[in-house]
């Protein structure tokens, strides 16, 4: 904390081996040798220059998902740091970003493979005024899932993982599967949960503790909501905290969700235990209450400028073989075509229209945006709280309306985040003059 600062740190991206299974090594791709990457962890005000060295035997990018860098430092498909290569990324990080944040590889076509074969890393911008206690902790916890060969391997994609998205058989929480963590009676724990999967919709509930969400992609709320379950889609997070009022075993774990699946092989969703808490009954040190108000949040204000952005599926079918596309209006990106030209400052409503068979997680870079509203069959509901986000589930059938403002000129990417659907064609280019 204190003076505005210079944080630099270094990335390397390379081939590494983790043991997922008993005496078999299996081989990765890792940040700095670890999967997930490393935590960064900078303040609101903080200069950033991270270098990136390339070492994975193919093109790569860092990509900042959701935070306001400039568009030519966000790591897009536009801009490949080539094989051997090394690369800074610079930004600032503005007075009022912070946020629960991540880092991803975004290379033209590659984006899938390189995430769920291991590159991905959280990134928390802290605030030097932040509300909430600092006696709950600050605890990340990153899903990725996994999926094994029987010789230790990561498979390759089939075609089931292309049209649903690749969905693994073990969700891993920091690349651990179900880790413990030991709190006494009456702690209260500060959680970021982020959906790292490629593809996994994951709909969580605590049993044995109380949850309270204070914060989502981009930061606090205005107020504390309590929370029996939560929906994470691929790509989002959310901030808890986290209330073990009652000894025992506290456990956080999936329930079932229908995401929308197309042919065989649907995984188990429900009752997976991702983590467990003992709770002992040694009380802990007394902490504070939570505030009752943590920030306040400007709505975005009347839209200028509307757009509507329809996501569809197509099949078509060959003698021998089945061909998944995935569109928005109609088109599968070009890195070539610019979709959509909009003003910096401008506010913007969008409207995201799902006529697909499944569920689609949409994403926007460079910025956080405002839902403001999610139809379904005629019924329109407004979410229950004001939040800053920069990826929202958009349900089969569903339309998602939210408000969207650029502060920043360049070329933005907007996608699906099953990371398969983008790299078959469901994303788009925005570029702001
Ligand atoms: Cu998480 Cu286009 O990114
Ligand atoms: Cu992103
Ligand atoms: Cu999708």
């Amino acid at each position: 904390a204190g003076a505005p600062g210079l944080f630099k740190a270094r990335l390397t991206a390379e081939p590494a081996v983790a043991r997922f299974a008993e005496g078999k090594d299996t081989p990765i791709l890792a940040y700095n040798g670890t999967s997930p990457g490393p935590l960064i962890g900078a303040y609101e005000g903080d200069r950033v220059e991270i270098t990136f060295a390339n070492r994975i035997g193919e093109a790569s990018t860092i990509h900042w998902h959701g935070m306001p860098v400039p568009a030519d430092q966000d790591g897009n498909p536009m801009d490949p740091v080539a094989v051997g290569a090394d690369r800074v990324y610079a930004f600032d990080l503005p007075e009022g970003s912070a946020g629960s944040y991540w880092y991803h590889p975004h290379p033209h076509g590659r984006t899938a493979e390189q995430v769920y074969r291991g590159l991905a890393g959280a990134f928390v911008v802290k605030s030097k005024a932040d509300p909430v206690p600092a006696a709950y902790g600050d605890t990340v916890l990153v899903f990725t899932d996994l999926r094994l060969a029987g010789d230790g391997s990561m498979p390759d994609n089939t075609m089931t993982d292309l049209m649903n998205g690749r969905v693994g058989d073990h969700v891993l929480v920091n690349g651990q599967k179900n880790p413990r963590l030991v709190v006494g009676i009456g702690a209260k724990r500060r959680l970021r949960l982020y959906n790292a999967t490629n593809a996994r919709f994951l709909r969580l509930a605590f049993h044995g503790a109380a949850a309270t969400i204070i914060g989502t992609d981009g930061g606090l709320l205005e107020a504390p909501v309590a929370a029996d379950e939560i929906l994470l889609s691929p790509a989002e997070r959310v901030e808890l905290v986290i209330s073990f009022d009652k000894p025992g075993s506290a456990t956080l774990t999936t329930l079932a969700y229908d995401r929308g699946w197309m042919g065989a092989g649907r995984p188990a969703d429900a009752g997976l235990t991702l983590l467990t808490v003992d709770v002992s009954k040694n009380p802990a040190e007394p902490v504070p209450p939570l505030p009752e108000r943590l920030r306040p949040i400007a709505p975005l204000s009347v839209p200028a400028v509307g757009r509507r952005l329809v996501f569809t599926e197509t099949m078509t079918m060959t003698a021998t073989d089945m061909q998944m596309g995935f569109l928005i209006n109609g088109k599968a990106f070009d890195m070539a075509r610019v979709d959509i030209v909009a003003k910096a400052g401008q506010t913007e409503l969008w409207e995201i229209v799902n006529q697909a068979d499944m569920d689609h997680p949409f994403h926007v870079h460079g910025t956080q945006f405002q839902v403001i509203e999610h139809e379904r069959g005629g019924k329109v509901a407004k979410p229950p709280y004001l939040a800053w986000k920069d990826t929202v589930n958009v349900a089969r059938g569903e339309t998602v309306r939210l408000l969207l403002r650029q502060e920043r000129p360049g070329q933005r990417m907007y996608h699906c985040h099953i990371l398969e659907h983008e790299q078959l064609g469901m994303m788009g280019i925005l570029d702001v003059k």
